[in-house]
């Protein structure tokens, strides 16, 4: 595995499997890695001649300063993992090459970037999106992965690339999940032994919200917020039944054609801590 901190280094890299051509997937990471990480690296390396692994902990998509001072970092972990996971170059970029100059671009999604995760994360999705146009640039990537998890993120992004009339094709792989339902999350390590075991409710409310399709949408969501915040480690940020192609609420069952999900965004103690289920895997469940 090829350790590439500027852009010379990746260049090199990159040229070469461009002149071969080959393809290249990217997986783009804020680091701490875990093992839903390293399936988006499985998925990758199955669909690419070569797979480039990001970290970069980008600060413009961090409203909240202390998140970012908070945010685990655990480079010579990630490298170590890296090494046995098939990734080919590993882009480890300082703040300099990813800015060489503030980014001042603002992107307008339509509305997208305000909802759910946007009234909590105010300025959130624009980070990303910068970062994201500027791997996009740097990598080039015919491919490059996203978890399902970051439902929202993963909308933004694919609206992102129509905008830049991007070829990249963006690729969504599934959620992993703790053996008791927690989808994985770099933050997880950040949660008290009692956040931590109390943050499986999360995942085991949204099945149950979901299987109780049927109830009023607004009931519905009465009764997302009383289980979470019943529970002395756990606040209620939002609980929305959305379309998954636009991401717009739904109040009412009836007319909803658009494949549903449920999105949830919890607090626990300092710690965010988002999910979401869609209904057709586990209505009948
Ligand atoms: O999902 C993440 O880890 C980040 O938002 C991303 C896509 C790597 C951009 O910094």
């Amino acid at each position: 595995m090829i350790l590439a901190r500027t852009l010379r280094d990746a260049g090199s890299f990159l040229f070469k499997m461009r002149e071969d051509k080959r393809s290249v997937g990217l997986v783009p990471t804020m680091g701490a890695l875990h093992r839903g990480h390293l399936s988006l690296i499985e998925c990758c390396n199955s669909e690419n001649a070569a797979t480039v692994v990001s970290i970069f902990v980008n600060p413009t998509q961090f409203n909240d300063p202390k998140d970012l001072k908070n945010y685990p970092r655990n480079l010579e972990r990630d490298i170590s993992m890296l090494r046995e996971s098939g990734c080919d170059m590993l882009f480890v970029p300082g703040i300099k090459t990813i800015y060489p100059r503030p980014d001042l671009r603002i992107f307008d999604f339509g509305g997208l970037e305000r909802r759910m995760e946007g009234q909590f994360r105010p300025g959130h999705f624009n980070g990303v999106a910068q970062v994201v146009s500027r791997l996009f640039d740097i990598i080039k990537p015919d491919r490059a992965y996203f978890g399902k998890k970051d439902i929202q993120q993963l909308a933004i992004i694919r609206k992102l690339t129509a905008m830049l009339n991007s070829n990249v094709e963006i690729r969504a792989c599934e959620t992993l999940r703790e053996d008791d339902g927690l989808a994985m999350s770099s933050r997880n390590v950040l949660l008290s032994a009692g956040e931590r075991e109390n943050a499986a409710i999360i995942n085991r409310t949204l099945r149950e919200a979901v299987r109780k399709k049927g109830m009023e949408v607004c009931e519905l969501k009465q009764w997302v917020a009383d289980v979470i915040n019943n529970n002395p480690f756990l606040e209620l940020e939002y609980f929305e039944i959305v379309g998954s192609s636009d991401l717009q609420p739904v109040n009412h069952w009836a007319g909803t054609e658009d494949e549903l999900v449920a999105c949830i965004a919890v607090r626990a103690g300092r710690i965010r801590l988002i999910d979401n289920v869609f209904f057709s895997n586990f209505a009948s469940l």
